[in-house]
């Protein structure tokens, strides 16, 4: 039976998510279902949930499909397919305009025969232990105004960063923001948007300040090649690879591309 997921849920939703070896929290699932109570998805076998999927929507135009899990003992049953059709069945009948997500190998060619095609390649980059490298300028918290990111990104993520508001953030107008928060294995900085590579730098010298010592995930566009020198300058390395894919869900609909070189970090792949 597929059905919408509940908070209730939630401590199921993060076994699948471990299983998998994800870095997702408690928190991180609840965020999602706060952002979207209508676009989490479950199947349930048994009275237990056994595979997700959820489907944020961003300005009530595009959403972004992530968490898409099966149990490790129900894969290959189609499960997947069931719910991701559903979803966008979903998201078509509310007229939404097309949809996004970052693919992992095992999910792509699922996403490939349901009609989304490649867009960009993303990169998750880990640092074991992160160094305590010293700020050579401390930059003063303000919480940031969203401009730069409805920008490069296409469409405004306010409720996105309003729940995000709980984790560690800083920002300031001339140089951009950063947000570190908490994983299951280990933290994760990002979203990152700086107005130069050297702005930039200041944020990967306060997160690994914010996070001394602790394994840090830090994903990226390869495309953004001041982004991936900044990874390599800070001792971070390339653990996994994923293509950005798209889906127009409604005739003729155009996507809003968006623009790599702005982004130094991304929001997470349940996010975009
Ligand atoms: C990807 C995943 C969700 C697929 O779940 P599933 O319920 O087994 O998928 P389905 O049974 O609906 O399979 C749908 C199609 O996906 C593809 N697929 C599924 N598992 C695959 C695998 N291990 N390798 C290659 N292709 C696979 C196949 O095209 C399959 O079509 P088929 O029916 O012709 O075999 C599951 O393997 C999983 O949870 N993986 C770990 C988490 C992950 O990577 N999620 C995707 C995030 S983008």
């Amino acid at each position: 039976m597929i059905r919408k997921l509940s908070i209730l849920d939630v401590p199921q939703a993060l076994e699948l998510s471990s299983a998998a070896g994800w870095n997702q929290t408690m928190r991180d699932w609840q965020r999602v279902l706060l952002l979207e109570p209508e676009g989490c998805f479950c199947l349930e076998r048994d009275g237990r949930v056994v595979a997700t999927t959820t489907a944020v929507c961003y300005e009530g135009r595009m959403a972004w499909i992530g968490m898409v899990l099966t149990n490790p003992d129900f894969r290959r049953m189609g499960f997947a397919r069931q719910l991701m059709e559903y979803a966008l069945q979903s998201l078509r009948s509310r007229g939404i305009t097309g949809a996004k997500l970052d693919a992992t190998e095992q999910g792509r060619p699922l996403y490939a025969e349901l009609g989304f095609t490649d867009e960009c390649l993303v990169e998750r980059w880990h640092h074991p232990l992160s160094p305590s490298a010293p700020l050579t300028k401390p930059i003063l918290p303000r919480f940031p105004t969203f401009h730069m990111d409805t920008i490069a990104f296409g469409l405004s993520r306010g409720d996105l960063f309003g729940l995000l508001r709980e984790e560690k953030w800083v920002s300031s107008p001339e140089l951009g923001f950063a947000f570190t928060r908490t994983g299951a294995s280990a933290n994760y900085f990002g979203p990152c948007l700086a107005t130069s590579e050297s702005n930039a730098r200041r944020f990967v010298e306060w997160s690994l300040a914010t996070n001394p010592g602790l394994p840090l995930y830090w994903d990226l566009f390869p495309e953004n090649t001041a982004a991936v020198r900044l990874a390599k300058e800070f001792g971070f390395q390339p653990a996994r690879r994923l293509v950005r894919m798209s889906l127009a869900l409604q005739a003729g609909a155009k996507l809003p591309p968006t623009d790599p070189h702005a982004y130094y970090a991304l929001s997470g792949f349940e996010y975009g």
